[in-house]
């Protein structure tokens, strides 16, 4: 079994509440078909009940009838949710009228409803930007205890099988933090080691990538990723991690032993964590394309409850691979 049917298989096995905000969008119709039929989630669409399942019923879309749908300018919590809004954002001086307005975008709403236990998790942005799916999930789900910042992990499946974890790495952060503090730079690793283990399902072994390899360039950037690599072992001290490697000394074992013999990970890195977004986004893109390798996220990670965010390009399988995510996370697998 591949790892994208693990996960499905996995998700398969708990009754988790998934809420889809762009309920009316065709792919998220159809994932949520496939979802549904397969068994993966329990699936919440937010929109209009009518135009939804007329939408079904052109595409054949059996399953939606089986969803929960709810409109969010009509939520039975509508009060409860706004009285939240006002509680939790009191010191940015929200007022009632003004999270009134906000419950009736579905991508408030669907925050809303994880915050309050209604739902387990969310998947969006088939329409919707980065920044618009995360601001709500950010001000009202915010993250986890001991982590401060939100990042987005890949899992990458590439074709020679002898590098990282028979040819599966995580990459992070490709998705969220333009440009991470050291301490900062450390959360994202010890949430990418929780995700690695999570999802992807075996152990990590964390690279901390730099273009210096043990001191072997000195630059105020480099000392961000050694520190970085510090703070994150004092933050979780069993973890397997070492920097600064540059990438080919982290996953070749040839060049790991030359440029950092003594280092444990250098060579056998199956975790690879960027310094900063660009390196991130750039990097996970091109061994996307040029390597042929299947990319499989953002999984976000460090937040409070999963809420994972689409490309606007994805397909149908990216959206009901994303649930399946969701699922896993929520179960805290
Ligand atoms: N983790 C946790 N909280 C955060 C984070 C984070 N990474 N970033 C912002 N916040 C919080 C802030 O503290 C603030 O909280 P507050 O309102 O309680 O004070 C709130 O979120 C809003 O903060 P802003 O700085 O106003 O956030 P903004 O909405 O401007 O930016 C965003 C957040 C959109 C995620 C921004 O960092 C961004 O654009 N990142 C890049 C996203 C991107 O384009 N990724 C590449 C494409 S994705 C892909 O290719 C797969």
């Amino acid at each position: 079994m591949n790892l994208m049917d693990r996960i499905k298989s996995s998700a398969a096995k708990h009754k988790k509440r998934i809420v889809l905000p762009e309920g009316n969008e065709e792919r998220t119709l159809k994932a949520a078909d496939i979802v549904i039929d397969e068994g993966i989630a329990q699936i919440i669409l937010l929109g209009d009940k009518k135009q939804i399942l007329s939408r079904a019923q052109k595409h054949e879309l059996k399953n939606i009838e089986k969803a929960e749908i709810i409109n969010p300018l009509d939520h039975p919590n509508k009060k409860k949710y706004v009285e939240m809004m006002v509680d939790i954002r009191k010191n940015k001086g929200l007022t009632s009228a003004e999270a009134e307005s906000l419950i009736e975008n579905p991508l408030y709403l669907a925050t809303l409803m994880i915050k309050a236990g209604d739902a387990d998790g969310e998947v969006a942005g088939a329409i919707n930007s980065t920044g618009d799916v995360l601001r709500p999930a950010f001000q009202y789900v915010k993250t986890l205890p001991g982590i401060s910042v939100v990042s987005g992990a890949f899992i990458m499946i590439i074709k020679n099988k002898e590098l990282g974890e028979e040819g599966i790495f995580v990459f992070a952060d490709c998705a969220v933090h333009p440009d991470p503090t050291e301490s900062e730079l450390a959360e994202i690793a010890v949430a990418t080691a929780a995700t690695t283990r999570a999802i992807a399902g075996f152990e990590p072994r964390i690279a901390m990538l730099s273009f210096s390899t043990m001191g072997s360039a000195k630059h105020p950037m480099v000392d961000k990723v050694v520190n970085a690599t510090r703070i994150a072992r004092e933050m979780s001290p069993d973890l397997q991690i070492d920097g600064d490697l540059q990438a080919d000394a982290a996953i070749i074992e040839k060049i790991g032993q030359s440029k950092a013999p003594d280092s444990p990970i250098a060579g056998k890195a199956n975790v690879l964590i960027f310094p900063n977004l660009e390196c991130g986004n750039i990097a996970y893109k091109l061994v996307q394309r040029l390597a042929d390798a299947e990319a499989i996220g953002p999984v976000l990670q460090g937040m409070a409850a999963p809420i994972n965010d689409l490309s606007r390009g994805c397909s149908v399988n990216d959206i009901v691979n994303l649930v399946a995510i969701t699922v896993n996370q929520a179960a805290g697998k």
